[in-house]
């Protein structure tokens, strides 16, 4: 069956049965930042995002991201939300220790997209469903809440700056 999605801002058509598992696609299509882990939906490992919200792509069937949009780290990681992140999590001493990667940074983002003031025991509570043995809850939520300040300054700056550029 063809199914065609976005992929990175890029339109691609795929030829497989459509219960196929979107991890394997991407791999297929040279996307390693989505890693392989549990392949149950447990780990966070494969995270990307679809239509913007984060999914474990070990689970999802390719036939569901039909005319959809896929974005992986390999993307993400040029963009000013991620920068945001990335701040965040160094000024809080979040480690990323490359197999929980996709799943930390696209729930972080998840958060930080949604709620402009996240509360703690919020994103305590998102962080939990993605176990990680690399970095304490308490340093995940303290580098979240500074990307979510990081992300609310940008925008101020920008309009701001959009506010007076039309004086
Ligand atoms: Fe997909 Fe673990 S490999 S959630």
């Amino acid at each position: 069956m063809k199914i065609n999605f976005s992929l990175n801002n890029e339109n691609i058509v795929v030829d497989t049965s459509p219960d196929t598992a979107l991890s394997a696609i991407l791999r297929e299509n040279g996307i390693f930042s989505a890693k392989k882990g549990c392949d149950k939906g447990f780990c966070g490992a494969c995270t990307v995002l679809l239509n913007n919200r984060p999914v474990p792509s070990c689970i999802v069937p390719v036939a569901m991201v039909r005319n959809s949009s896929v974005i992986t780290l390999e993307y993400f990681c040029n963009t000013e939300d991620f920068k945001d992140i990335q701040a965040g999590f160094k000024s809080a001493g979040v480690e990323l220790c490359g197999y929980c990667n996709a799943g930390k940074v696209f729930e972080a983002y998840d958060i930080i997209y949604k709620i402009e003031h996240p509360n703690r025991n919020y994103i305590a509570k998102q962080v939990s469903y993605f176990p990680c043995n690399c970095t304490e809850t308490e340093t995940l939520v303290n580098g979240i809440i500074l990307a979510a300040n990081n992300r609310r300054k940008r925008l101020e700056k920008l309009s701001q700056g959009k506010v007076n550029g039309k004086k």
